[in-house]
């Protein structure tokens, strides 16, 4: 079973409080629009949020342009709309992920996310990213996952897992791991398969999110989904969105979606409430055979956060 390490079960879909909704400038300013986008988004349904403590510009992966400077920066504004909404902490799945640094405990960074969020705890953390590290480095790796393990047991993280692992980071974790990571949040569309990752991950007990699940039908787009993606939302009546998306539920991924624009976030309504109304004939349809495996494409990726 892929969620047996997640505590509680979580929400197929996530609302991305990084990429279309990073608070651009950074800094302590509130701001109030990525509150008001937040709130319209919990209001319309969405319970799992996905956020993550500020990308600081000093961190080795903006050092090298694999993630830009800024990226996220808005737990202050995700509590804010956790507030302003007013919908039951309990019925809510709230993420949150840590910058980390060798020379940093990851407990300074998860205190300050709390304190920023307005929470006592979160339902799911993760490190961001092992960009601080080299995937050779076992014992870095262990001790930061240790820090993790320290902070589930504290009780103010239900559970914790990793984001942008491949596997020779995983394995290194699990040689020592009293809890394995019960999430690994990767890029992930028809374009970006990892080859065997996802054959690692349930071998491992290990849930998959997917952010960037959309690329197909956006950034990656015109491409060899398309005509495939086209004729299955003519037949149900859906965007090519909710097919994206339909493809990695149907594998059993999370799928982290998000939207600045207010228009889309009400076609994004649709897409929770009807992904799942809508029976498909066969549901393996929207998995598009013959574009499975597409060749092994290599990390570190190139998502624009
Ligand atoms: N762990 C990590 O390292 C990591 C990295 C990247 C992202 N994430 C998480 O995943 C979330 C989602 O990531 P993502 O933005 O890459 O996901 P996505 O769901 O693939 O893309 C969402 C974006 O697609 C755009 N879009 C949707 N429909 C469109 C259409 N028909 N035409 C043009 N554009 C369209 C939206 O634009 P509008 O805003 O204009 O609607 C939005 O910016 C992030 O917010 C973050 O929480 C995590």
């Amino acid at each position: 079973m892929l969620w047996s390490y997640l505590t509680p079960r979580i929400p197929k879909i996530g609302y991305g409080l990084g990429t279309a909704n990073y608070k651009r400038g950074g800094g302590p300013k509130l701001d109030q629009k990525i509150v008001d986008n937040t709130v319209t988004a919990l209001k319309i349904g969405y319970n799992h949020l996905d956020g993550a403590e500020c990308m600081s510009p000093s961190s080795v992966a903006a050092r090298h342009r694999l993630i830009p400077p800024r990226a996220y920066g808005n737990e202050q504004e995700l509590g804010e709309a956790i507030k302003a909404a007013k919908v039951p902490r309990e019925s809510l799945f709230i993420t949150t992920k840590a910058t980390v640094a060798k020379d940093k405990p990851i407990e300074e960074s998860f205190s300050s996310s709390l304190k920023k969020l307005g929470l006592d705890y979160v339902d799911l953390y993760l490190i961001h990213n092992p960009f601080w590290t080299t995937e050779d480095d076992e014992k870095g790796l262990q001790e930061k996952w240790a820090e993790m393990e320290a902070i589930k047991a504290s009780g103010r993280a239900r559970s914790i897992g990793v984001s942008n692992f491949i596997r020779p980071h995983l394995e290194a974790v699990l040689k020592t791991a009293k809890t394995p990571p019960a999430i690994n949040q990767i890029e992930y569309h028809p374009y970006l398969q990892h080859g065997d990752l996802l054959d690692f991950h349930k071998e491992h007990n290990i849930a998959v999110a997917a952010y960037g699940p959309l690329t197909a039908v956006t950034k990656a787009a015109p491409g060899p989904v398309d005509a495939r993606y086209n004729e299955l939302s003519r037949k149900y009546g859906v965007t090519t969105g909710e097919i994206a998306l339909r493809w990695c539920v149907d594998q059993g991924i999370v799928a982290i979606t998000t939207s600045s624009n207010e228009q889309r976030r009400k076609q994004l309504r649709g897409v929770s409430i009807c992904l799942f109304g809508a029976v498909l004939e066969n549901r393996d349809e929207c998995l598009v055979p013959d574009l499975r495996p597409l060749p092994v494409e290599s990390f570190p990726h190139k998502a624009k956060h």
